[in-house]
């Protein structure tokens, strides 16, 4: 990998007989998505050699529930904060079950362990003297619930979307006392971050000053109180990273958990996605040093799983589910992809295609193939136990030779966190334990050769290969441990979760198949993916799109917009709708019908939004202009009938602010909206998703029609249209304003 040279020194093996691995805890604002399985399952194959390597390990994972950004997404979906961060959170614990994750704590920042020690330390912190109190104006990024540097209106740094103003009494920890603390922190403990270009972005980010931080919000309460001054909550960021402690028992009077705290703290790795490093590398060593608490031992960042060239996330509308790949291929084949086809720390693009390819290649045709063929050879010659044999040849000393340096080099880089090099190590080893087969063909006895001699080749030939498939079997155990228990099983061995609890990786070594140990039966491990397994699990995700999508607009839906709207649309502008394109909303051709989609009978059209060209019309952005109609930006409009200050008056123009915004699937111009207009919520569709990226408009302010009647379209409910201006080509320009104007503000 790239970054491999700065792996060399933050191991995830442990000096101390003791290992306390954590994942980032994810937010509740959306389902769990292959992004964060990625992360979980990474943590989890490292736990899983730790165990097995003999250290006692506690695996850590959770979710991050307070916070604006729940608190909005709960409002949206008509749910309390807690009833919203209850269901997802299930949802996240469910899947890592499902996987088979081994996670032995799951803490939610809802609970009371959590609130008594986040109190704790926020206390602490004042007590000590590093939290005062002061007034903030400034911007802020809701989506990464982060302060950002900019004027109003800037776009977040790290995810682009529109900041909010946000005036606030709050208060303050210096974090500017820690920067000289902070550098020599990196400087002595050189292996306290990777990869290298999270080293260098942190480092770099310190030198260049650091302020005082914001840690309290007093403008919404979904959060923990300060302890003393309940108007203020505690800032998501000081209590999410606090998890890592208050899961051990940190705030708490119980003895046992003082012990817990005392035998795992400080952390051996954080592991997190690289946006998030500098919360992990900045902020929380700085408020552990200034809470006098040890910092963590290492923070590791993994890259970003692309998908259709964006980051995989819920907002790009771009996610794949773990789900899916599971039921059509299984967790390992997951696992397995992920951590042999990413180099750790970068980002990584995922596809069906690729993941059936290396599903075919590397498991079906690669270790399910040696393993069922050696079984059956075993059973067919020997009935099914392994048979003695005399002195090895040469090619016996080879393989084992080469298992012995592979145990060494998979170890080693898998210890590295390069686990894709040390997955390719092992896999060499299982095509030459397949060649050593071929080379010597115990199926195929030569006429020359006699008998005796050729039942001597065969019990060296199998006992050997099966002593490899041993080996390799223990090594790829945390990566595969679904596949490698039944291989276990069928090599006589037992339980491998047995054998890994009694460290059965620490003393690995060639020579543990005993001659006569009885095998089971080979069962397929890995059946060949046919090409339709890739339209299988696209299936299962447009299918779940669709759910989504319906169960969004039954369950998010602000109150119903007939109730809410001051009255109906002008027909015009419905009408005006009708001549909208409808290209976008052909019906997919490759997906099956779906009896759950509502069937559009009349021509649908995609786009209720408005365009502008000399003035505000309703003349529909997204249609093709008719032919010999070219769209005449700056041209006069050609029939504007004169209409009266009452007929003007009819239209309903209000000032709101996008909350959400989504691709609608198989719609490439369309984009689903949640806007807030001050005094209701709603959702609206716009064919804007060609020239705006969604997330890119998270928080922006916009101009809305906002008594159209409503309007379906694939299944989705608009309720309004934005505004926008019409290029001589077409695209759309969002109308919106440069001074800050409040939400439901009427324009006339
Ligand atoms: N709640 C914070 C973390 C607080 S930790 C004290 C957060 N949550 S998150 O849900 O937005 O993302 C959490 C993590 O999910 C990321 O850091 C990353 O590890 C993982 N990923 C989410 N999307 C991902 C990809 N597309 N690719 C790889 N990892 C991704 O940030």
């Amino acid at each position: 990998m790239a970054d491999s040279d700065s792996n060399s020194s933050s191991r995830s093996s442990s000096s101390s007989g003791r290992f306390y691995l954590t994942t980032p805890i994810y937010y509740v604002n959306a389902r769990p998505h292959l992004g964060h399985a990625y992360s979980t399952i990474v943590c989890d194959a490292i736990a899983r050699r730790q165990r097995a390597l003999g250290v006692d390990t506690w695996f850590l994972t959770g979710t991050d529930e307070h916070g604006q950004k729940i608190e909005r997404s709960a409002r949206l979906a008509g749910r309390t904060p807690m009833e919203f961060a209850t269901a997802i959170a299930g949802e996240f614990r469910g899947l890592w079950d499902l996987l088979g994750l081994t996670y032995d704590d799951f803490i939610r920042t809802t609970e009371e362990r959590h609130k008594r020690g986040v109190q704790k330390l926020f206390a602490t912190l004042r007590d000590k003297g590093f939290i005062y109190k002061g007034s903030y104006t400034g911007q802020y990024c809701v989506s990464d619930e982060a302060w950002i540097e900019g004027p109003p209106g800037a776009p977040c740094p790290d995810c682009g979307r529109i900041t909010e103003t946000v005036s606030e009494e709050n208060y303050f920890f210096k974090l500017s006392a820690f920067e000289r603390k902070l550098l020599e922190f990196y400087e002595a403990n050189p292996g306290f971050m990777g990869p290298e270009s999270t080293r260098r972005e942190v480092i770099s980010f310190v030198r260049s000053g650091l302020k005082d931080l914001s840690v309290s919000r007093t403008s919404f309460s979904w959060g923990i109180p300060v302890p003393g001054d309940e108007k203020h909550v505690v800032y998501v960021w000081l209590d999410a990273l606090a998890n890592y402690i208050t899961a051990l028992g940190y705030g708490s009077d119980d003895v046992r958990d003082q012990e817990k705290f005392a035998k795992f703290w400080p952390a051996d790795m954080h592991l997190i996605g690289k946006e998030i490093s500098r919360f992990h590398c900045v902020y929380w060593p700085a408020f552990l040093m200034a809470a006098g608490i040890a910092p963590p031992r290492s923070v590791r960042a993994n890259g970003w799983l692309l998908f259709d060239q964006g980051k995989m996330s819920k907002s790009r509308g771009n996610i794949v589910r773990a789900e899916t790949v599971h039921t059509v291929l299984g967790s390992d084949a997951l696992r397995y992809f992920l951590l042999r086809e990413i180099p750790f720390g970068q980002d990584g693009a995922f596809s069906f295609d690729a993941l059936v390819q290396r599903y075919n290649s590397d498991l079906a045709n690669g270790y399910g193939n040696l393993v069922s063929r050696v079984g059956n050879m075993v059973y067919k010659y020997f009935g099914g136990d392994v048979p003695h044999f005399g002195a090895p040849t040469g090619a016996e000393a080879a393989l084992r030779l080469s298992a012995e340096r592979t145990i060494a080099a998979f170890g080693a880089a898998f210890d590295e966190l390069n686990f894709s090099d040390a997955l390719r190590r092992l896999w060499l080893l299982v095509g030459e334990t397949d060649g050593y087969l071929t080379a010597n063909a115990p199926w195929k006895k030569p006429a020359d050769r006699p008998a005796a001699a050729h039942l001597h080749l065969q019990a060296r030939v199998l006992a050997t290969a099966a002593e490899a498939i041993r080996i390799i079997t223990a090594l790829a155990y945390p990566v595969l441990p679904d596949a490698t228990a039944k291989v276990w099983r069928q090599l006589g061995q037992g339980e491998i979760g047995d054998a890994a609890r009694q460290a059965f990786l620490q003393n690995l070594a060639w020579g543990g198949l005993k001659a006569g140990t009885r095998f089971e039966m080979p069962a397929p491990l890995f059946p060949r993916a046919e090409r339709d397994a890739i339209q299988r699990m696209q299936n299962l995700e447009d299918e779940n799109n669709r759910t989504v999508i319906e169960a969004a607009q039954g369950e998010t839906m602000a109150p119903g917009p007939a109730t809410a709207a001051p009255s109906v649309a002008p027909s015009a502008a419905a009408g005006t709708d009708d001549a909208h394109s409808s290209d976008t909303l052909t019906p997919s051709t490759t997906a099956p019908h779906d009896p759950s989609m509502p069937v559009e009978t009349a021509p649908v059209h995609a786009v209720p939004a408005v365009q502008a060209s000399s003035r505000l019309s309703s003349t529909p952005i997204a249609a093709p202009p008719a032919s010999g109609q070219a769209q005449q930006g700056s041209e006069a409009p050609q029939t504007a009938l004169p209409i009266t200050i009452d007929d003007f008056a009819k239209i309903d123009l209000r000032v709101a602010q996008i909350l959400v915004a989504e691709r609608v699937p198989k719609a490439d111009k369309l984009l689903r909206l949640e806007i807030d207009l001050g005094y209701e919520k709603r959702q609206i569709l716009a064919g804007i998703a060609q020239q705006y990226e969604p997330e890119k408009l998270i928080g922006r302010k916009i101009v809305v029609v906002a008594n159209l009647a409503p309007r379906k379209m694939r299944g989705l409910e608009s309720n309004g249209m934005l505004l926008a201006a019409s290029l001589p080509d077409g695209a759309p320009v969002l109308a919106g304003f440069l001074e800050d104007v409040p939400l439901g503000a009427r324009l006339k």
